[in-house]
């Protein structure tokens, strides 16, 4: 298992990884409004095109157990945001992949990265704080202020 960039060609394999996502990590992590391979492939071609940063843990086989990206690199606001399969979690794999998007959202020059993340994700919270995120106001994903917004600035020259 290892983390690389994805590119158009895994989107039948991110579809699966979306598709096995139990409830409880849909609960936490929702990027995209509708799950098709159409969508999925248009964020990856995305990636390839460089207007996202888009990586996933992957097995030799091409399955894939996680994935994380930063939307809209090159634009004001990047959003970042991270989901593992469930039986990767708590093993460690979510830092690792979270430090390989971030280190190339750093190498790309972006100067800012934001993200949202529900208050009572408490794992996601810790993390992203420990990643040099900065609670910076709240926010609405299903429930009024649910959520926190969070920002990174690149700490790098
Ligand atoms: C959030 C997520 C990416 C974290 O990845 P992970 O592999 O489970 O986490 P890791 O094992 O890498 O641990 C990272 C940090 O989380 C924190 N953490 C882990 N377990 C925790 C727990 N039970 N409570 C609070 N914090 C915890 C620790 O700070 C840990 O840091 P450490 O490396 O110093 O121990 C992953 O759990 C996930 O995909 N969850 C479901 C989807 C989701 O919540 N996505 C984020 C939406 S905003």
């Amino acid at each position: 298992m290892r983390i690389r960039t994805l590119t158009a060609a895994d989107a039948p394999a991110l579809l699966r990884l979306y598709q096995a996502f139990s409830d409880e990590v849909n609960r936490y992590f929702r990027p995209f409004e509708t799950v098709t391979l159409e969508v999925l492939r248009d964020h990856l071609e995305r990636g390839d095109a460089g207007e996202h940063l888009t990586l996933g843990v992957a097995e030799p086989d091409g399955s894939l157990w996680g994935h994380g990206f930063v939307l809209g690199i090159r634009g004001e606001r990047p959003v970042f945001g991270i989901g593992l399969h469930q039986d990767l979690i708590g093993k460690g794999w979510g830092r690792r992949l979270m430090e390989a998007v971030i280190n190339a959202a750093d190498a790309s020059g972006a100067p800012l990265v934001t993200l949202t993340v529900l208050k009572e994700n408490h794992r996601a919270v810790s993390l992203y704080e420990s990643m040099g995120f900065e609670l910076r106001g709240d926010c609405t994903f299903r429930m009024e202020n649910d959520s926190h917004y969070m920002e990174r600035r690149r700490t790098a020259p």
